[in-house]
């Protein structure tokens, strides 16, 4: 499963790719909002910092405006992808978008009808926001499994890319039902790679290691320069 960073904030994203964490990044109207810059400057950067796919996502709601805006978007680089909302325009702009060999990610999916209309519709990714559907009660992780049965069973090539991750057991569970990619917080990103027997193991062998140089008479570090 690839792993994309949910964000906008360019040290985090660079954080991440440096230990090769991420394959790519989705960034919405909230996160750009979020880092209170100019949002297109700020989108460029990451289209040219980032190898993998970076998900913008359109501002219009009409059709014609969904395109216009999806089309220049796509310019900005072969990995941009055209986020487009769950709404019957979004779903009309996302099929001529796909004719013409632009990748797209349909946005606030929250249910396995609206994935498998995205997904006839020619989108590349289809993302159900699982955070959100858990907020209000409702089983997030079932329009996973089920939406990815549906593309399983029907041969659909779109992409499952789980959203709205809100802690580090939605990315395995995800991964365990073999999503394709899932977008993830840094906090979550974080959370993923902690454990407390790491680091308490880590201190033990340090220490250790100190009282060996205590009883050697010497600090002991054969292998640094
Ligand atoms: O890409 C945005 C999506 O992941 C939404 O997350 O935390 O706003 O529900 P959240």
């Amino acid at each position: 499963m690839k792993i994309f960073a949910d964000t906008a904030d360019i040290q985090q994203i660079k954080k991440f790719l440096d230990m090769g964490a991420i394959d790519g990044v989705t960034t919405n109207p909230t996160l750009l909002a979020k880092q209170a810059v100019d949002p297109a400057e700020q989108v460029e950067k990451i289209v040219k910092l980032v190898p993998g796919p970076v998900s913008v996502e359109v501002i219009s709601t009409d059709y014609e405006g969904i395109v216009g805006e999806g089309k220049r978007i796509a310019e900005l680089g072969d990995n941009a992808v055209v986020k487009a909302p769950m709404t019957q325009n979004g779903l009309r702009a996302v099929k001529a978008l796909s004719h013409e060999g632009i990748k797209t990610n349909v946005t606030l999916v929250f249910s396995p009808s609206q994935s498998l209309l995205a997904a006839k519709a020619g989108a590349t990714y289809v993302s159900p926001f699982i955070g959100r559907l858990d907020d209000i009660g409702q089983d997030g992780m079932s329009v996973v499994r089920q939406s990815l049965e549906i593309f399983r069973n029907n041969s659909l090539g779109t992409q499952l890319l789980v959203a709205s991750i809100r802690h580090p057991l939605h990315v395995i569970e995800s991964a365990k039902l073999g999503a394709h990619a899932a977008t993830v917080p840094p906090d979550v990103i974080d959370k993923m790679f902690n454990h407390p027997l790491t680091e308490t193991g880590l201190k033990r062998f340090l220490d250790d290691w100190e009282l060996l140089g205590k009883k050697l008479g010497s600090s002991i570090a054969p292998y640094r320069n």
